[in-house]
């Protein structure tokens, strides 16, 4: 069969998820042709995943007819065909609904496909002298090996329909026995690991995530940031993203010599060793920031501002960002007035309130509460809708209000009064405390967050929720 030069760049879709058939153009003249075979900026624009591939690999087939597979690696692969043809067949092989999906097509050199890590390949020689080649982005390796899972070429759920049939075809005797579908292990998911999971936010992502195996939790004591073991003695092959819900967040501690060390070891270089695995592991990072990298001098930040830090927390989390900006993949959730299962200012006034105490709250720092429920389901909203890399605010919506609003409104909502609550300005509340400097506005612009299709919920009706229940369990 002659090949077709001059195809067009195109990208087809395939009915097993991820698999993508490429055409290629490939120019012929007098002396023969040429093709780019793999162009990283085109095909990323075409939407082939930036798979950053390592290895390249050619198996040379003599004769028509020869028949290797079922195999399902560890790695995503780039195929294609130098020369001659064959007849590939993919089945996904991956846990999930997908499983023992079934795709087939030709290949000449004018095409190629991407296979993510997990479905099953396998191909025919077509013509003697076939030259198949192909890209895959981790080194092989007799470990590795032991990753694999197989699918038998005579399978008969799958049916593939060999244009040689099989008994005719040259096989090696390993494929032969491969085992059938129903004894098939299906390949595992790469999996998500949440560091500092018993946090505020960490105790969302295991509620948000609770069921899903693919998502692994690690507290401090099982993944502590500050150790160098913590990072060795982990597989980053099997994890696709990390989501650090860890941090030192004593702000008022950080500004002491003892918390500006602990602040900057946790929040700035464990946040880089972080980054340089997700570099060197090609995982995405989400990392976790602050409204107080702001000076707060603004009404409302959006997630182009300049970084303006005024105490040690708010450089540790500056810093922090800085470094997660370089990761290829990241995600940088800034978000403000975190209320979740932990000590936070909610929870203080509504114990306030229930003791009849009278406080007297900041009223001159403005911002809205992010409950942690919401900061967990937008985080998994970006991950598993493969948002734009970058960073992007989170808090709930509706009105911007001060500490002394948010309070009145607990009071009120604790069956108290909000004449209750006194008003105060930060520097009057501070004036004989060693505290840190704040930022006075701390509302964050929420329209990039909407662009992902994300509606945060109203921050008013999260809070009569949140206290229902404190107050069911007081
Ligand atoms: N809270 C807020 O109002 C607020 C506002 C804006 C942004 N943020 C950001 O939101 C994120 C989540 O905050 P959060 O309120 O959930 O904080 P949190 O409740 O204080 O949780 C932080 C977690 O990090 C853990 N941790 C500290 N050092 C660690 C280390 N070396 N290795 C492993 N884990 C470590 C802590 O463990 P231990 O309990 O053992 O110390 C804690 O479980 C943070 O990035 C924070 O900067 C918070």
């Amino acid at each position: 069969m002659s090949l077709e030069f001059s195809k067009k760049l195109a990208a087809h879709q395939t009915p097993i998820p991820g698999v993508v058939l490429y055409d290629l153009p490939v120019h012929g003249d007098n002396r023969g042709w040429f093709k780019e075979n793999w162009q990283r900026e085109k095909m990323v624009a075409l939407g082939l995943p930036d798979f950053r591939p390592v290895q390249n690999n050619i198996s040379y087939n003599e004769k028509a007819g020869t028949t290797r597979g079922i195999h399902a690696e560890p790695w995503d692969k780039f195929i294609s065909v130098a020369t001659g043809r064959i007849f590939g067949a993919w089945v996904d092989l991956r846990e999930g609904p997908s499983f023992g999906a079934v795709f087939t097509a030709e290949l000449d050199p004018s095409q190629a496909i991407f296979i993510p890590r997990g479905v099953g390949n396998a191909f025919q020689t077509l013509e003697d002298n076939t030259a198949y080649t192909y890209l895959v982005n981790d080194h092989w390796s007799a470990d590795a090996q032991g990753q694999y899972t197989f699918l038998n070429l005579a399978d008969e759920t799958a049916a593939i329909e060999w244009p040689i049939p099989l008994a005719d075809a040259e096989l090696s005797d390993k494929d032969k026995a491969h085992p059938r579908m129903g004894d098939v292990a299906p390949m595992p998911a790469r999996k998500i690991l949440v560091v500092g999971a018993d946090g505020q936010l960490g105790k969302a992502l295991r509620a948000q995530y609770d069921g899903d195996t693919s998502v692994e939790f690690a507290s401090r004591a099982e993944f502590d940031l500050t150790s160098e073991n913590s990072f060795t003695n982990r597989n980053w092959k099997n994890y696709s993203a990390i989501i650090n819900a860890a941090a030192y967040t004593a702000v008022d501690a950080a500004e002491t010599a003892e918390g500006r060390a602990s602040s900057w070891a946790i929040n700035v270089t464990s946040v880089a060793h972080l980054a340089r695995t997700a570099v060197e592991h090609n995982l995405t990072l989400v990392q976790v920031s602050s409204d107080y990298v702001f000076d707060g001098t603004k009404d409302s930040h959006d997630e182009a501002e300049p970084l303006t830090p005024l105490g040690v927390y708010g450089q540790t989390k500056a810093a922090g960002d800085a470094v997660v900006s370089v990761v290829p993949r990241h995600y940088i959730v800034r978000t403000s007035w975190v209320i979740g299962e932990g000590n936070n200012f909610v929870r203080t006034m509504a114990n306030l309130a229930r003791k009849g105490v009278k406080p007297s709250v900041v009223n001159d720092q403005t911002g809205r509460l992010s409950f942690t429920e919401d900061i967990a389901a937008f985080i998994r909203h970006l991950l598993s809708r493969g948002a734009p890399y970058g960073t992007y605010n989170f808090t709930n919506d509706g009105p911007i209000k001060s500490w002394a609003d948010i309070a009145a409104d607990v009071y009120e909502l604790s069956g108290g009064s909000r004449s209750d609550v006194t008003g105060v300005t930060t520097a009057d509340y501070f004036r004989d405390k060693e505290a840190a400097p704040r930022p006075l506005s701390s509302a964050l612009s929420l329209a990039k967050t909407r662009s992902t299709g994300f509606d945060p919920r109203d921050a008013d009706e999260r809070l009569a929720e949140y206290l229902k229940s404190e107050n069911d369990k007081a």
